[in-house]
């Protein structure tokens, strides 16, 4: 079984590759960042002419990297919701009609249901597991009891993770998308201590016993520091002390809400599920400082913890393939009428 994945729900155009088993054959991932840059974040009418732009090719070039034809192709999954809905309509409708032209299934993805199952592609996680999906839209702690069912035990009740370290790198001044240049702006602070006393930050709803998230406290404390500072361009010292605060502050923060996660879970299966996984997925899980925190939480509770590999953390077609196959092979396919869905909560199946 051989599936194409299409993902466009954002400013990535991704075409991938991905069989019944598990090989990734192929998968291309083209970035928009340089049409956005100027913007400081994804217009959305320039990420849909974009793919409209590069998908044909994009789907071609999938095809020959996994040296297969379309023709043999048992299957198209293609990302519907939730996103940016002009970006899902070019892939959706790319993807309806090579399933209707060759006459093979159509697979309609939720974005989110493809993060959520990357770990069964990439480390053979059993139901059910406990998901913690961190993105630039989304910030979410699951319950993956099947393929299309999950139950919603926390989420943010204002920015989401991503968002908030977009946010608070563009207050310091980083380049856009902030994320990964504020892990890297941490990482060079000299002195943590010494940035931890002079850069204090919140830990939200910490100790609460449920599992919601809040973030745009953060993000202001970050602001009243940076407000502090001499006006102007900012010291890199500072930026990356107060980056390595924020850093520690948001891997306190999640730990200890995937703590009440994790307490639920064995509350709910007792020792029922013998080798128990905490998965982290979403474009924030590749941040290493926040792996770190969540695999030694997940060790004191004798859980296994898994994130797939970078590259299949972020937006990727092989990631819709997969949800395809997963789906496909329990028969659940859609209707070439199925719409384009800007939100689509996961937990409403
Ligand atoms: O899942 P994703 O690729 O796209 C969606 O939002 O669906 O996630 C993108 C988000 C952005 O906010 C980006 O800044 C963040 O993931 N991100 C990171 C890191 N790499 C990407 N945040 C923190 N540390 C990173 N290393
Ligand atoms: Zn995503």
């Amino acid at each position: 079984m051989k599936l194409l994945g299409i993902e466009t729900s954002c400013d990535e155009t991704a075409a991938a590759i991905v069989d019944g088993e598990g090989n990734i054959l192929s998968n291309l991932v083209l970035s928009q960042l340089e049409e956005h840059r100027v913007f400081g974040g994804v217009v959305p009418e320039i990420a849909a002419r974009a793919h409209l732009d590069h998908l044909p090719k994009l789907i071609e070039a999938a095809l020959d990297d996994a040296g297969i034809t379309i023709q043999d192709l048992d299957g198209v999954a293609a990302t519907c919701g939730p996103g940016l809905i002009g970006g899902v309509m070019v892939g959706m409708m790319a993807g309806k009609a090579i399933a209707a032209a060759r006459d093979i299934p159509f697979i309609g993805v939720n974005h989110l249901e493809a993060h959520a199952l990357t770990p069964r592609l990439t480390d053979d996680v059993e139901f059910p597991y406990l998901l913690l999906l961190v993105s630039g839209g989304h910030t979410q702690i699951l319950l993956a009891e099947d393929v299309g069912r999950y139950k919603l035990w926390g989420t943010t009740v204002d920015d989401a993770l991503g968002e908030c370290f977009d946010k608070s790198a563009k207050l310091m001044g980083l380049p856009y998308p902030g994320g990964p240049h504020l892990e890297k702006a941490a990482a060079q602070c000299a002195d943590q201590a010494a940035a931890l006393e002079r850069f204090p930050l919140p830990r939200p709803l910490k100790g609460r016993k449920d599992c919601d998230f809040s973030f745009s406290g953060l993000k202001t404390a970050v602001r009243n520091h940076v407000e502090k500072l001499p006006p102007g361009k900012l010291r890199m010292e500072d930026v990356s002390a107060i980056s390595f605060s924020f850093q520690c502050a948001v891997c306190e923060t999640v730990a200890d809400r995937a703590e009440k996660a994790i307490r639920r879970f064995r509350e709910t299966y007792g020792k029922k599920i013998t080798s128990p996984a905490f998965v982290a997925c979403g474009g924030v899980a590749a941040n290493m400082a926040l792996r770190a925190a969540l695999k030694d939480l997940t060790q004191r509770h004798d859980m296994s913890f898994i994130a797939p590999p970078v590259k299949l953390c972020s937006d990727n077609g092989a990631m819709i393939a997969w949800a395809g196959i997963e789906r496909l092979k329990r028969g659940m396919t859609s209707p070439l009428d199925m719409p384009a869905r800007p939100r689509w909560p996961l937990d409403e199946g």
